[in-house]
């Protein structure tokens, strides 16, 4: 067995172990395949542990950045309160018009907003008087020191930031590594770093998607 198909093997199991049956989400990512769209897509497991994140903070607001066809979105929303609202924010026309169509079906409509474009463009469209609990970063890794930077403009003390994808298969500690998302990654954390307004962590992770992490922000101040 590689170790591939072994982290898989593990998700299936916690999968089946911990999380109850859910043909909304199972059809969300069928939609999602049958579009086209990537199976990039955070793994079940990750999904609700985003969206448990979101109900240990009481999140009543939440930003994403990056909405592929809205599983991850979908995990989210139902952490909200009937009046509580998910932003998400998607460069891809199509990507958007599938996740609109699954938030629909995952009855989230009424709470979801997906608003197309490049996050860099949308973004300051977001007003900054209403922030947000919780933020989740999933999109083009080489612009995530402006995302982080966005995020805790529309934040307050007390909020979270998750941001996915950070170890890259454990490129992130390869110095001879300087593709545009590792570097972007690197960059974040430096921010990250010398922020006293914030206290970070990062975890790495495997599974059904491979080698990863995700890095995790308290807004403190
Ligand atoms: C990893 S996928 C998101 C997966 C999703 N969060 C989930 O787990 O279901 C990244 C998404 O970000 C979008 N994206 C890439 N660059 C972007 C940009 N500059 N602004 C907004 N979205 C962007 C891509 O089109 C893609 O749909």
């Amino acid at each position: 067995m590689t170790d591939q198909s072994l982290w898989a093997a593990v998700d299936a199991h916690l999968t089946d172990a911990l999380l109850p049956a859910d043909p909304v989400l199972d059809a969300a990512l069928r939609r999602s395949h049958d579009a086209g769209l990537p199976a990039i897509a955070v793994s079940p497991p990750q999904g609700r542990m985003l969206n448990l994140i979101a109900r240990i903070r009481g999140a009543r607001r939440i930003l994403e950045i990056g909405t592929l066809g809205g599983y991850s979105t979908i995990w989210l929303g139902r952490a909200l309160p009937h009046d509580g609202r998910l932003t998400t924010l998607e460069f891809d026309p199509a990507h958007a018009e599938v996740a609109r169509a699954n938030i629909a079906d995952a009855g989230l409509a009424d709470r979801v907003e997906v608003r197309v474009g490049a996050a860099l463009d949308t973004l300051p469209t977001l007003p900054a008087d209403e922030p947000f609990d919780l933020v989740f970063i999933d999109a083009d890794k080489n612009n995530n020191p402006h995302y982080f930077t966005w995020a805790l403009k529309l934040t307050r003390p007390g909020s979270v930031i998750v941001v996915d994808n950070v170890v890259r298969a454990g490129k992130i500690a390869d110095p001879a590594d300087d593709s545009p998302f590792v570097v972007g990654i690197r960059a974040m954390h430096e921010l990250i770093k010398a922020e006293p307004r914030v206290e970070a962590t990062a975890v790495q992770t495997v599974g059904e998607k491979g080698y990863d992490g995700f890095t995790l922000i308290l807004v403190t101040g």
